[in-house]
């Protein structure tokens, strides 16, 4: 039924006001008691199997909505509604700024994708964390089951050289209301950010923010987190892997959206690509890149670092293939667009089938199960046995091939023809 509504509506609309209209309606939906307990046990009702624990913190589940869907934290009730069993919300900047002029968003749908080029429009730290405040205190300053991310960035007129003060800045205001806070160093749409991912830069960046948000928050130790883009090269994706494991770092998210236009195997038409311009190309022609630097990071970190699976997620399979691969929380976001509101729902139920067909008895229990090879042995720091590390990701990614096809074979796709229930 969602589909002949986006095909209709939301196709021959622009993206960003179906955006806009459709985000108005999921934070009003919370504010209506009655339509809120409605919606909540129809789309999202609890399946005790699913709770995960993850930065010490249990959530219903493991699948969140990635960052830029709520870059104000405007309305996360609304979007706990719909199922997801973490938000993320941001990029947030440390000051306020507008983003690109628009048009920025373009879909293509032929391959159910999305282009952005938003380039951090928020409302700046204050405002958000301002906002953060005023949800907590209307809820008693009880901690919802549903973990919110708070995921941080640079103001795009802020020279470089100052890129650590407004981190800094930023955490100062938002640590104290994040159950993790993410370190984005991966949006290709603010000039030079990507830079950042470079361990000279990251280093030195990770350790300033990490000492604000301990100077900041001294009843609990927040955790910090990295968000790494699919485009860097894989010896890239293990330095990064190891100052993690260096930092302590508690988690990296694999991946923000790629530059990357060719080698895709992209269906739409060239021109209505190109038309799209420039900016970040995500959904499912993002979801072998983004799983691949997954597997590469699990076996090079193992479970000394945990693990945000993100970039063309799309079914309940995507999702258990991402456990398998290493991640304890998984995310999507384009998806979203094209599934509509009982998304979580469908992919709450695939995997709770998905783990009941499984060896294993817990979610927990079967991320990483995906690898043959112990992980942490590819050359890591602390490891003791040296292998080459394009090895040891071709293992592990065959190795989590049969698993697949066993469940492809036997559960089938979680969708739905037609796309509701
Ligand atoms: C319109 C749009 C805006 C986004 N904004 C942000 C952002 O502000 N910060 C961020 O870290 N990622 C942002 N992302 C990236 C997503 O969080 C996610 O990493 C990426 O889209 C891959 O997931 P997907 O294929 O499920 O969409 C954005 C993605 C889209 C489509």
């Amino acid at each position: 039924m969602y589909r002949l509504f986006f095909n209709l509506f939301f196709q021959r609309m622009d993206p960003e006001k179906a955006h806009e209209l459709a985000f108005g309606w999921i934070r009003r939906a919370a504010r209506i008691p009655f339509l809120r307990t409605l919606l909540a046990s129809v789309l999202a009702p609890r399946r005790p199997e699913l709770l995960t624990t993850a930065f010490g913190r249990l959530m219903p589940g493991p699948f969140g909505l990635a960052a830029g869907f709520d870059k104000n934290a405007a309305a996360v009730d609304g979007l706990a509604v719909l199922g997801f069993d973490h938000v993320e919300i941001g990029t947030v900047t440390g000051e306020p700024q507008p983003g690109n002029p628009r048009r920025r968003l373009f879909r293509l749908v032929p391959d159910r994708a999305l282009v952005n080029r938003m380039g951090f429009n928020n409302d700046g730290s204050a405002a958000v964390a301002a906002r953060l405040a005023e949800r907590s205190a209307a809820r008693g300053n009880a901690r919802g089951p549903v973990a919110v991310g708070v995921n941080i960035g640079k103001t795009k007129t802020v020279p470089e050289a100052e890129a650590i003060a407004d981190y800094v800045l930023s955490t100062e205001r938002l640590a104290a209301h994040a159950d993790y806070l993410v370190v984005n160093v991966s949006s290709p749409n603010t000039p030079g950010l990507r830079d950042l991912q470079a361990t000279e830069l990251l280093r030195p960046l990770l350790t300033a923010v990490r000492e604000a948000a301990d100077r900041t928050v001294t009843v609990r130790r927040v955790p910090l987190l990295v968000k790494i883009a699919p485009d860097l090269a894989d010896e890239d994706v293990d330095a990064v892997a190891d100052l993690a494991v260096e930092l302590g770092l508690d988690g990296i998210i694999a991946t923000n959206t790629t530059i990357a236009r060719d080698g895709l195997g992209l269906r739409t038409r060239r021109d209505v690509v190109g038309a799209a311009g420039s900016g970040g190309l995500s959904g499912a022609p993002l979801k072998a890149r983004s799983l691949q630097v997954l597997r590469r990071l699990y076996a090079r970190v193992g479970d000394r670092v945990t693990l945000v699976g993100v970039g063309g997620v799309e079914t309940a399979d995507d999702v258990w293939e991402r456990i398998l691969a290493g991640a304890t929380l998984v995310q999507g976001y384009s998806a979203f667009v094209y599934e509509g509101p009982f998304w979580c729902r469908r992919i709450h139920q695939g995997l709770a089938r998905r783990l009941a067909d499984s060896p294993y008895a817990t979610l927990a229990e079967a991320v990483g199960a995906g690898h043959t090879e112990r992980p942490g042995t590819t050359g890591g720091p602390g490891t003791t046995e040296a292998a080459e590390d394009d090895t040891a990701a071709e293992t592990a990614e065959a190795a989590a091939k049969p698993e697949d096809d066993t469940t492809a074979a036997t559960g089938g796709s979680d969708r739905t023809p037609g796309g509701s229930q």
